[in-house]
């Protein structure tokens, strides 16, 4: 019998056993007490984690399903919407938000770098009819952070335009205090740092960001706020049947974060990354985003001349039992991207580190994995 494999993706994540028992607890009616009590606490501990007192719902949907509520819920066709497009996300954003009939500004950024509140501030003297501006803060195909997200934030407030982040790879990863850098709707995913199995998005509505929603009809009956806020205030529920199991995998491992501390949590996220950036380069290869805007949460490195991302995800799964991600698109051969997401533990990071080097040596890049060890030790020694 093989043990799991070490799921190092940008999500799905590994997940504790912890929270894979919660999710077998026999079925609750899901218009019943038990629902309610399960319900009203995963939004207390959930505007916990987002540190927001904005209202939150969770929808059974992947992330992608978050984005078309945000996209479904606030514009009007034709109204103009800013995205800065710096990769596949970027990309996806837009079109969900042309898909339901917006005026979408897109701002190239080239990949591996992040868009800046000046690029920003740019546009939006020009559009100055923009309703919204809508980031994806950490872009998980190219492992790039928008540092400057709370400076957009301002210029977006400054303009009288709503504050959209798709934070669905990083909430939980990374700072990302919602009230405090003025977001009025932000999205995640289960799968993602909340360490949880897939299934499940959350998005949190501020006062200002309703107001443009109760102007006009919903355009998706699934993802209708209003209709989420009314099923939420009249009787603790969900519109339509939740995943009930995966609610119970949330409530746990939203107390496992808290018993751990967000601060810690995130903390973990940062100092893991700082080890592989550290190791990576004293084992010689190099990492695809520009330093100013490295993820905490998606590690993206180049692959060594000579090899490709296929084969060497292919020997690091069979031979170590680690699963890394390629790349999207036209960076599909040239990167590969580790998760660094949820549970982060000196065995995630010093194993994966390991059988990289180990991989890659096999394949003819001779690293020195033992230097790169060496420089992340001391960073994951206290955990
Ligand atoms: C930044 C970002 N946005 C959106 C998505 C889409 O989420 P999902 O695959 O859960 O629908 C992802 C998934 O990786 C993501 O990383």
């Amino acid at each position: 019998m093989s043990l799991p494999q070490l799921i190092m993706l940008p999500g799905p994540t590994n997940v504790s056993p912890r929270v894979y028992a919660a999710m077998c607890k026999p079925m609750i009616n899901h218009r019943g007490a038990e629902f309610h009590q399960l319900h009203s606490r995963i939004l207390e501990n959930a505007k916990k984690v987002f540190q927001t007192e904005n209202d939150l719902f969770v929808l059974t949907s992947s992330g992608t399903g978050g984005v078309e509520c945000a996209a479904s819920n606030f514009l009007l066709p034709g109204e103009k919407i800013v995205v800065p497009v710096g990769g596949t996300f970027g990309e996806r954003l837009a079109e969900a938000f042309r898909t339901y009939g917006a005026n979408v500004i897109p701002i190239e950024v080239r990949m591996g770098s992040a868009p800046t509140a000046d690029q920003i501030r740019e546009v939006l003297e020009r559009e100055k009819d923009a309703k919204a501006v809508a980031v994806v803060y950490n872009e998980t195909s190219t492992g790039t952070t928008v540092r400057d997200i709370q400076r957009i934030g301002e210029v977006a407030k400054a303009s009288g335009a709503l504050f959209i982040v798709d934070a669905i790879s990083v909430l939980g990863g990374d700072d990302l205090p919602v009230d405090k850098w003025g977001i009025d709707v932000c999205i995640t995913a289960s799968q993602k740092c909340l360490a949880t199995p897939p299934g499940l998005a959350l998005i949190s509505v501020s006062r200002d960001a309703w107001k443009l929603a109760e102007r006009a009809k919903p355009r998706s009956e699934y993802f209708s706020l209003i209709k989420c806020r009314k099923f939420r205030d009249e009787k603790m529920e969900t519109p339509f049947t939740p995943a009930v199991n995966l609610f119970f995998a949330l409530d746990e491992a939203l107390q496992m974060i808290l018993e751990i501390g967000l601060e810690r949590w995130i903390w973990r996220h940062k100092n893991a990354s700082a080890a592989y950036y550290a190791a990576f380069g004293r084992m010689g290869l190099s990492l695809f985003a520009e330093e100013a805007s490295r993820s905490t949460v998606v590690i993206a490195i180049n692959m060594p001349q000579g090899i490709t991302a296929k084969d060497f995800r292919e020997k690091l799964r069979t031979k170590y039992g680690v699963v890394v991600a390629g790349g999207f698109g036209s960076l599909k051969d040239s990167i590969f991207r580790i998760g660094n997401m949820g549970i982060v533990t000196p065995r995630e990071v010093l194993i994966t580190i390991s059988s990289i080097g180990a991989a890659l040596d096999e394949l003819g890049f001779k690293g020195r994995l033992g230097a790169g060890i060496n420089a992340a030790l001391p960073m994951v020694s206290e955990f």
